[in-house]
Formats: structure tokens, C-alpha cells, sequence
């Protein structure tokens, strides 16, 4: 099929590679000239494991292309909405410019039985609102909600088999004829039994709001009952392996250490709230604000533990920052808790050293005045203090022994909970997780 992908962000762009490596001919468009360059070239304007390799074999294809202008889309059968809606500035809310703007230049270029399928995370009744846009542009196209759950980190993967498709249509008509139009897209995927969901479009818009939430809310539980294994000297980490157990519970999402970060689940949730607001439903969503604060409390506590660890006074001791990104296999620095944690520090009087495998270039373009030193080595070399805020493989797998060789003074502060205590301990570190004894 003849596919538009519209915006080619961290959704977009992996959208349109794995679209062109399923066999469609696909026009990935977006207003930033610079992005659409570096994927005309093959290469990926982020780090997405897998994504530069699948760019590259692409190319040879001449399946798949990039511009920036909007009338490529012209000619196209399926669109894809993938725009980003940040939380606006100095509001909980979601900003739609970008969505709003997709749609109304798109719908020019719309020929009859066009099918749009809206994948960016919107407040729920949006889709009913573009569709209306569309209409009045071109009455004989369709619009679709199908929002896409992809982690950053695995989204080549998670675009390719996903866990499930959920399609949002007008009234929730099954036998709407875009239906078989979206199948045929995801055929492969679909022949091979992944599940597909109908549903009207508040309920498949509300479905990603009510997915991120939850697992926000996942991470936000753990994290408080950190608190309390804090207050107690319990231990977290066996605690939600324990209750992990329970099927009903699950193990997954239940790591607590320095929060949840990242493009998605803290606007999300804001967003939610604010939409709730204003449909008079926000006491049922008040629990959000307490995820959000469970969670924000985290940053901070990771500064006071270093102060702890560093014996009462940050002033003038080094410390040594693992991770900038708001996860591993990520550049992705957008509300980063490492970063976040970093910055607190540095404005505390330590002297903040920030290294990661992938992320300082990100990193420096949003605090400037953060020292960053992509070399692991040099920047534990005379730390007074080891924090590990994103658990990145060769982080995880630090050598306590040699690492110590490096360092001042031997103090970790394991914000992700990753280490293995006993043997930090054993090599004569000072350590403290978060939530553990
Ligand atoms: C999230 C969802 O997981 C995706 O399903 C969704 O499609 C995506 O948002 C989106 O809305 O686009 P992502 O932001 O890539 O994906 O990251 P996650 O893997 O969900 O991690 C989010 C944050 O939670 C990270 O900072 C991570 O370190 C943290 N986290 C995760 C924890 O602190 N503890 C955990 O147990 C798991």
C-alpha cells in the first residue's frame, strides 16, 4: 500500500521504517528540514536500537522516503498522524498545535476512501473533532484511531509485533470499510495472530491514556512502598519480587529507584488529569497527582541520600553521574529523573560529572552547564560518589573491584537498584539503593 506517515519523531520515524520493511512504499513527512536529511541518508536522527540498520537496508529499497512537504501525501491510501502533543507550557494540559496543524494541511491533499489513522497520544475526543476537519475537507476519507503503545528502546520490535492493534472508529462500526484497509496494513503482523480491537474513538483514545497511567501508577506503588521499606529497613527489591509472584500482580514494572521519566507517561498523566478537568470528571483521576508527586519525590530523594552518603555536605565533592537518558537503549533526555537528579546536585554545590553511552549530546543541549564526559573511566576517576541513575548494560555490569580503583572514595548510590549489594559491599563500597536496607 501507499502510505503517508506524518511526523517522524521517536513514532514516526520507527513507524515509517517498519511500514516500508513490511512491504508498503511509505512517505515519512515532517517541517524539520535537518530530521528528514539525516533519514534521507539512512540514518536515524535519534538512537533506537535496530532502527539505523533497518534505515539502511531500506534505502536500497527505494520503499521508503522522506520529505518535507506536505503534498507528498497526495497519492497516499493510509496516513499516519504520529506528531508529538507535549504538555504545554506552564499547564497540565496537552498542546494539540501539532496534531491540529497535521490534519488540517493533510486533509488538502485527502482523495475519496483516504483512510487517516491518528496514532499520537491525544486527549480523549480529539479524533472526533479531526474527523470533522476531514469531512469538511474531503467527505469521502476516514479517519481511525490507532494509537500505538511502543517503548522507546524496543520500538522496532514492538512496531513489528506488537502486543495488540486497537482501532478506533466512527461509532465503533466494525464493518466500517477502513477497517480492511488498516488489515491490509498490518496484515503480517495480523496473519500471525497478534489480536485486533474495534472499539468506538473516545474508548481507543482513552485505552493509551488509561495503558500509560496504569503503568505510571505501577511504578509510583513500588516506589512508595520504597518509602516505607526506607522508614522500616525493608527491602524493596524482594519485596516486589514476592509480590511480583502473585499473577494477578505481575513482577513487571515494579523496579523502584529514581521514578519514571521520559516524552510519555508524565505528560500523559497530566494531560489525563486536565482532560478529566474539564469533562467534570477529575475526582475520579485525583490519584494521579499523587502518582505524579510519589514519583517526583524520588529526584529529591536521591539527592538527600547522596548528601547522606557523601556525610552530610555536598559542597565540593565530586560526584560521578551513570546515565543521562530517562532509560537504557535511549537518547531520549526529555524529564530525564538522572538529569533531573544531576542538576539538583550540581545547584547544591557538587561538583557533577554526567556520562552515558548515548545521551550527552541530548543531554548538553538541555542543561548546558552540566559537565558531561562521554569516557565511563574518566568520569568515576576520583569521584567521591558513584551514582547509577539509568541502568544501561555496562553500567549494570561494573566491576566493583576495578571500578574502585578509580574512585575517592568508594560510595555508590544504586538509583535503579540494580547492583548486587553483597558484592559492591564485599569490595568495599558504601552502598545505598533506594528502598533498601
Ligand atoms: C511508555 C509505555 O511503556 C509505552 O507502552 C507507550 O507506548 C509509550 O510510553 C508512549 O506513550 O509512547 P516509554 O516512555 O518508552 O514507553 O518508556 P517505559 O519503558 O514505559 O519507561 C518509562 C519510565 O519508567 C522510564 O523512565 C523507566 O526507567 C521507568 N520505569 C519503568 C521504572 O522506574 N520502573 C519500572 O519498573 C519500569
Amino acid at each position: 500500500m501507499r502510505i503517508s506517515v506524518i511526523g517522524c519523531g521517536y513514532l514516526g520515524a520507527v513507524h515509517a521504517a517498519c511500514m516500508a520493511k513490511l512491504g508498503h512504499d511509505v512517505v515519512g513527512i515532517d517541517v524539520d528540514h535537518g530530521k528528514v536529511a539525516r533519514l534521507s541518508e539512512g540514518k536515524a536522527p535519534f538512537y533506537e536500537p535496530e532502527l539505523d540498520a533497518l534505515l539502511t537496508e531500506l534505502e536500497e529499497s527505494g520503499r521508503l522516503s522522506f520529505t518535507t512537504g506536505m503534498e507528498a501525501a497526495g497519492g497516499c491510501e493510509v496516513h499516519f498522524i504520529c506528531v508529538g502533543t507535549p504538555q504545554k507550557r506552564g499547564e497540565n494540559a496537552a498542546d494539540l498545535r501539532f496534531v491540529d496543524a497535521a490534519v488540517a494541511e493533510l486533509a488538502g491533499f485527502l482523495s475519496p476512501g483516504d483512510v487517516v489513522a491518528g496514532k499520537s497520544t491525544v486527549p480523549v475526543g480529539t479524533a472526533e473533532r479531526l474527523a470533522e476537519v476531514i469531512a469538511a475537507r474531503q467527505p469521502a476519507a476516514a479517519l481511525l484511531w490507532n494509537p500505538e503503545f511502543l517503548r522507546e528502546g524496543h520500538a522496532v520490535d514492538d512496531t513489528l509485533r506488537p502486543d495488540r492493534f486497537v482501532y478506533g472508529v466512527p461509532d465503533g462500526n466494525e464493518d466500517h470499510p477502513a477497517v480492511a484497509v488498516l488489515d491490509e496494513v498490518y496484515r503480517t503482523a495480523l496473519s500471525a495472530g497478534t489480536l485486533r480491537l474495534i472499539m468506538d474513538y473516545p474508548t481507543a483514545e482513552l485505552v493509551k491514556t488509561a495503558a500509560n497511567s496504569f503503568l505510571a501508577t505501577k511504578i509510583s506503588f513500588i516506589n512508595a512502598m520504597a518509602e516505607v521499606c526506607e522508614a522500616t529497613g525493608a527491602d524493596v527489591t524482594r519485596l516486589a519480587d514476592a509480590i511480583g509472584m502473585d499473577e494477578r500482580i505481575g513482577r513487571k514494572f515494579l523496579n523502584a529507584g529514581i521514578g519514571f521519566g521520559g516524552g510519555c507517561l508524565p505528560k500523559d498523566i497530566r494531560a489525563f488529569m486536565a482532560r478529566a478537568g474539564e469533562l467534570g470528571a477529575d475526582q475520579a483521576l485525583t490519584f494521579l497527582r499523587e502518582v505524579d508527586a510519589i514519583n517526583m519525590r524520588r529526584r529529591t530523594r536521591v539527592v538527600e541520600l547522596t548528601r547522606e552518603l557523601c556525610g552530610g555536605i555536598l559542597l565540593g565533592q565530586r560526584i560521578a553521574v551513570l546515565g543521562a537518558a530517562f532509560k537504557p537503549e535511549s537518547d531520549d533526555v526529555r524529564d530525564s529523573p538522572a538529569l533531573s537528579a544531576a542538576a539538583q546536585l550540581q545547584l547544591q554545590g557538587a561538583v557533577v560529572t554526567v556520562t552515558d553511552p548515548q545521551a550527552l549530546d541530548n543531554a548538553a543541549k538541555r542543561f548546558p552547564e552540566l559537565p558531561m564526559e562521554p569516557d565511563l573511566e574518566t568520569a568515576l576517576t576520583r569521584a567521591d560518589a558513584v551514582l547509577l541513575l539509568t541502568e544501561w548494560k555496562l553500567y549494570r555490569e561494573l566491576d566493583p573491584y576495578s571500578t574502585k580503583s578509580l574512585v575517592s572514595s568508594a560510595r555508590v548510590l544504586d538509583g535503579r537498584n540494580v547492583l548486587d549489594p553483597a558484592k559492591w559491599r564485599a569490595a568495599g563500597w558504601t552502598y545505598r539503593g533506594l528502598g533498601r536496607p
